[in-house]
């Protein structure tokens, strides 16, 4: 018989204030474990766990597992999730019939293990964080790893019968609706599980299979997440963590916004880092935001909102949606009217889905059909038709190429909503209207917006910077709502945004003596500031735009701040002098790179390309004001002293558009060679612009060749592009720049050249978004084969 051994805890000052906490290492056949007054915990040898009681509040609690070193003691499992016990008096008592048994104060059962039978001797709790159940040889009965709950540990098995469940909300920890499992068809999937419906939204619906890099012919399934921090499964999902490697705490969590994340443990400040996450836009969660209501992205980040002439139905738990505001037996009268809402999409529940049909007979089909509730239209090529039955996984995103139409009582006599301007908009104006007719918008916890998130925890600035370039996300700059140590972080750098004198910037340069460059917005000088800073001063050309226009704009840029935008430290305006104050990249600009003497390796070039997609996606999706750069090329963009690309030059054409007529905006549209056809045929001027630039600089960062040049080797002229995009075949042998000499990753060469094409296709449409090309390069990031 085995003693317990007890040492002294001092660490749990979340959980109980007793005088005496008692630590052990085994849980003996008889042994029970108190809550309260004489509160125990049981320990894994190497102390990173804890098991025993986690407080739920005042007067509640679970019986828990929990890293025993995070600062929030992060919950990995829980015996009774939805039945928690009463503070007072519960115990766990490993019985001496071999049943572990967790009683209420009343002496209730709340919870047991099924192991009467066997001749269990102890309980441990092993350093994998698994709880296991003993006897005398030492094999394991059972053990909590066979029953997750949100949350995955390295080295436990996820099998045919596995499910990681979310919890509700950050507030409410009573199961969800977001599941991970693997599907009958194999493939490890997310799937949304609401009463209405069930919806698998990961892997993306719209690709297929193998797109996805999966397959459904392993019957085996069964995936793990390994010491390391590398995740395999039989439906040939394989991904890292971004700091894979031994001697790091990690956990895979089903999260309560539908996302599935990899987190990764700061030992020293115990704060959890995001090093994977599967989806990189929220909206994509199908279900996020419950019936009838729609996923926006505004004007920052994911929240919840309800289309006109609905209401929501609880604002503290999203999931449930919207209801009508109006009595819905209306709708099946012939009273009705159809509400356009431009750029959004109910995904699914179609009751009918037809091509090369007009607005009007789509309408009448709805109309026609007492099911129908709104249906979706999009003129791509031609007509096609959705038919909606009902109103689930809505999404609102400025680039979706259709709007869909809901059906409401004529009484309500609808204006025309507006939601995203997002086509029709002229470079670099920063229209961006949020949605009519609903008077609030919450996030997905509900609470009316406050930004929180869910890293409540993560205290310090640091950590939260972190988060925000492993999500590729945004820096916030609206006073409400941001944590204070964000706030604090950022008026440090804002205070460092300021204006310059002529005569200062003219010592720092020594009289503009030293040419960085020289574009179509006016020429870069490179300076020493007063305080030794070295920065790169840009004299844009003569500007008549008001000294107030100005100051508005000049702010809007200053407070655009991502890891792959060129940071801008200040600004001059005196007479008829407008300058900008840069921060100086030692390396440059990309063309030096990849068409002189001097070349990027590989990994350098996709980690260029990346970047540069990062980038713009932040300033087409998340950035506070919608921009447009207008003008990607090579010479745009910067490497720092580590090759990492920042975009200079966004904000600069909305900057130079509204003097005069608009003929000094013609000048600074873009440059030949990089300039979308739509700029030739005078059509409005979309996010697509920058994705075609996008695409031109990432063909030839592969190919290592300047586009023009092109031309010149295949005999034809200004068409290099398109000529090269038709007679591409899907080679990557021959294409890659030769001065690699193949070195080169070969899945990431096939990926990169995937979408320089897709990019650069001439309907505008059909290019995809940065946050998509994004998504898709992330996928291989890791893949240097
Ligand atoms: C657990 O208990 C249930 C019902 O009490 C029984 O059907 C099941 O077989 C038991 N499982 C094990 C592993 O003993
Ligand atoms: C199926 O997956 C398992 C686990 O990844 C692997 O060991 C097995 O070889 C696979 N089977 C086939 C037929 O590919
Ligand atoms: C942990 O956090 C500290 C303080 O923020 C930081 O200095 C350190 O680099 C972090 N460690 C890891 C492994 O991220
Ligand atoms: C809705 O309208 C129908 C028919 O007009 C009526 O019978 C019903 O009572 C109304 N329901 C409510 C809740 O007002
Ligand atoms: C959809 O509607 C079209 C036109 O009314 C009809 O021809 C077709 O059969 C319908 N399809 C389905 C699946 O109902
Ligand atoms: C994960 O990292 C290992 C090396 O630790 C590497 O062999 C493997 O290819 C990586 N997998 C992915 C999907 O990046």
């Amino acid at each position: 018989m085995r003693g317990i051994i007890t040492i002294p805890i001092f660490l749990y000052v979340f959980t109980f204030t007793t005088a005496a906490s008692k630590s052990s290492l085994i849980l003996n056949r008889g042994d029970s474990i108190n809550v309260g007054k004489e509160s125990q915990f049981l320990t894994s040898p190497d102390a990173a766990f804890t098991f025993g009681f986690y407080s739920l509040g005042t007067n509640a609690c679970w019986l828990a597992i929990w890293f025993t070193n995070s600062a929030d003691k992060t919950v990995v499992w829980t015996a009774n999730r939805n039945r928690p016990v009463n503070r007072k008096g519960s115990k766990a008592t490993l019985l001496r019939d071999g049943a572990l048994v967790l009683t209420d104060v009343d002496g209730a059962v709340a919870w047991q293990t099924n192991t009467t039978s066997f001749d269990v001797t102890a309980a441990h709790l092993l350093n994998t964080g698994n709880l296991v159940l003993q006897n005398q040889k030492g094999d394991i009965l059972w053990q909590s790893f066979d029953s997750p709950m949100d949350t995955l540990l390295p080295s436990q098995p996820f099998t045919k019968n596995s499910r990681l469940t979310s919890v509700a909300s950050q507030a409410n920890f009573a199961t969800g609706i977001f599941n991970l499992y693997f599907g009958s068809d194999n493939v490890l999937r997310l799937i949304s599980d609401s009463p209405d419906t069930s919806t698998s939204y990961w892997p993306n619906p719209n690709l297929r299979m193998y797109e996805n890099g999966r397959t459904n012919y392993n019957s085996s399934r069964i995936a793990v997440l390994d010491d390391l921090g590398r995740f395999l499964s039989s439906d040939l999902l394989h991904f890292n963590s971004s700091d894979v490697g031994p001697g790091i705490l990690r956990r895979l969590t089903m999260d309560y916004d539908g996302n599935l994340r990899i987190y990764s443990l700061n030992a020293s400040t115990g704060s959890w880092s995001v090093t994977w996450q599967a989806l990189s836009q929220p909206c994509d969660v199908m279900g996020v935001c419950g019936r009838n209501a729609f996923c926006v992205y505004a004007p920052l980040l994911p929240k919840c909102t309800c289309p006109p002439g609905y209401v929501v139905e609880d604002d503290t738990n999203w999931n449930t949606g919207c209801k009508p505001a109006f009595n819905i037996t209306l709708l099946q009268s012939t009273q009705v009217n159809f509400l356009e809402i431009p750029h959004a999409d109910f995904y699914g529940f179609d009751l009918n889905s037809t091509a090369a049909l007009t607005l009007e007979t789509c309408r009448r089909m709805c109309l026609e059909d007492l099911r129908c509730v709104a249906f979706n239209y999009r003129l791509v090529g031609e007509g096609m038709c959705y038919i909606k039955s009902a109103m689930l996984n809505g999404y609102a995103v400025p680039d979706f190429p259709a709007s869909i139409y809901i059906k409401l009582p004529d009484t309500l006599a609808p204006s025309k909503p507006k939601i995203f301007h997002a086509s029709g908009q002229r470079c670099g104006s920063d229209e961006r209207e949020e949605l009519l007719g609903s008077s609030s918008m919450y996030d997905f916890n509900g609470r009316r917006v406050k930004w929180v998130y869910m890293y409540s925890f993560a205290a310090a600035l640091g950590a939260i910077e972190l988060m925000f370039i492993l999500l590729g996300w945004w820096f916030l700059f609206r006073k409400h709502g941001i944590p204070a140590s964000v706030e604090a972080g950022y008026n440090m750098i804002s205070s460092q945004f300021r204006q310059y004198t002529y005569s200062e910037l003219k010592k720092a340069t020594k009289n503009f003596t030293e040419e960085l460059g020289r574009g179509g917005s006016g020429a870069v000088y490179k300076g020493v500031l007063s305080d030794d800073r070295v920065v790169a001063v840009k004299k844009l050309g003569d500007v008549f735009q008001a000294q107030e226009e100005y100051f508005a704009e000049i702010s809007t840029i200053g407070k655009i701040n991502h890891m792959n935008l060129v940071r801008i430290w200040g600004f001059c305006s005196e007479r008829r002098h407008r300058l900008l104050v840069y921060e100086y990249l030692d390396n440059l600009s990309l063309d030096r790179h990849v068409f002189g003497s001097s070349f990027l390796s590989w990994k350098q070039r996709y980690a260029v390309a990346l970047g540069t997609a990062k980038g713009l996606a932040y300033l087409h999706h998340e950035c506070l004001e919608w921009v447009i750069h207008c003008d990607v090329k090579p010479e745009n963009i910067l490497l720092d002293s580590d090759f990492q690309p920042k975009i200079a030059d966004f904000g600069l054409a909305k900057l130079l558009q509204r003097e005069g007529d608009g003929s000094e905006f013609t000048r600074i549209r873009g440059t030949k060679g990089y300039m979308a056809p739509e700029w030739a045929l005078s059509l409005p001027i979309t996010s697509k612009v920058d994705v075609f630039g996008y695409g031109v600089v990432v063909l030839e960062m592969v190919r290592g060749v300047r586009l023009c040049n092109w031309g010149e080797e295949e005999g034809d002229g200004g068409g290099a592009v398109s000529s090269f995009v038709r007679r591409w075949r899907g080679e990557v042998e021959g294409v890659v720049d030769g001065r690699l000499e193949g070195r080169f990753g070969r899945r990431q060469a096939a990926a990169l050249i995937q979408v320089g094409v897709a990019c650069v296709v001439e309907d505008r449409n059909k290019r995809p978004t940065m946050a998509t090309v994004v998504q898709s390069l992330m996928a291989c990031e890791y893949e240097e084969d």
